[in-house]
């Protein structure tokens, strides 16, 4: 990776995306990060936004004030997501409507308006990374709407990959399995044992095991990659 460079993450309270940017942070980058509860982060190079994402008036107006901050973008991270276990019989509508909303709406749009700072990048190539999940190979039953609206994520990779390569912008995924967050603190333990045995390397995912393949992603080591989505664990 280069030395300093701006990476936005959306979805830094928790998880994951805190979990990236305390890394990128501790790394001498500077991180924007964002999500509709305050900031969990407390450090000199990291700015939080406090937006509903699934909001695209909400997103032009966060990405107005970062480009009053930062003339050009390296890196974004779109990491916030949500998600439902549910028999797509007992789903309300509203509910997978919402999910799509910030799972796939919320992706598209942050693309669309951060493509405005990462085009400025000077020299090397900037990059879009969106995290996706094994729900999606795995086409896991009581997740259609969520593995529906990562499906999306995985085509808006492919396809803005083309699209923005004129631009000197890389676009790729990372698919997860699944990593003890509070996104799956209710799913059973005996649900994500199931989970864990279906992989090749079968042991649970850890944060040190996602920082590397993220790094690699949107650094210059990986600037001949663009439109794959990389599965950690061995999935298929
Ligand atoms: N954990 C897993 O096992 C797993 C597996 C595969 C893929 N993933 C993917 O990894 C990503 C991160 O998941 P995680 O496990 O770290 O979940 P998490 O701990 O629930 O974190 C989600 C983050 O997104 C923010 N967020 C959620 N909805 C938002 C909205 N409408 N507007 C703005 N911010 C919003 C949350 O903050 P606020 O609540 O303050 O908004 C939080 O910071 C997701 O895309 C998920 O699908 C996770």
């Amino acid at each position: 990776m280069a030395d300093h460079m701006i990476i936005m993450i959306t979805g830094t309270r928790t998880g994951i995306g805190r979990a990236l940017a305390e890394h990128f942070l501790e790394s001498g980058h500077q991180v924007v990060g964002c999500s509709r509860r305050p900031a969990t982060i407390d450090h000199p190079n990291y700015r939080h936004h406090q937006l509903d994402l699934a909001d695209a008036g909400q997103i032009r107006t966060m990405f107005r004030n970062v480009r009053g901050e930062h003339s050009h973008l390296d890196a974004l991270i779109n990491n916030a997501g949500t998600s439902t276990m549910n028999h797509f019989m007992t789903t309300p509508d509203e509910v997978s409507r919402r999910l799509f909303d910030i799972n796939f709406f919320a992706v598209l749009n942050c693309c669309r308006e951060a493509v405005k700072l990462l085009r400025k990048t000077c020299g090397a190539t900037a990059s879009i990374l969106n995290v996706s999940t094994v729900a999606v190979p795995w086409a896991l039953d009581g997740h259609l709407a969520y593995s529906a609206s990562k499906s999306a994520v995985e085509q808006l990779v492919r396809v803005m990959s083309k699209e923005l390569a004129p631009f000197g912008i890389r676009v790729n995924g990372i698919g997860l399995p699944p990593v003890p967050t509070v996104l799956t603190r209710s799913v059973p333990q005996r649900k994500i044992d199931e989970l864990v045995a279906r992989q090749a390397i079968q042991r649970i995912c850890t944060m040190p095991d996602i920082v590397g393949p993220v790094e690699f992603l949107i650094g210059q080591q990986s600037a001949f990659v663009t439109g794959e989505t990389i599965f950690l664990g061995g999935v298929n």
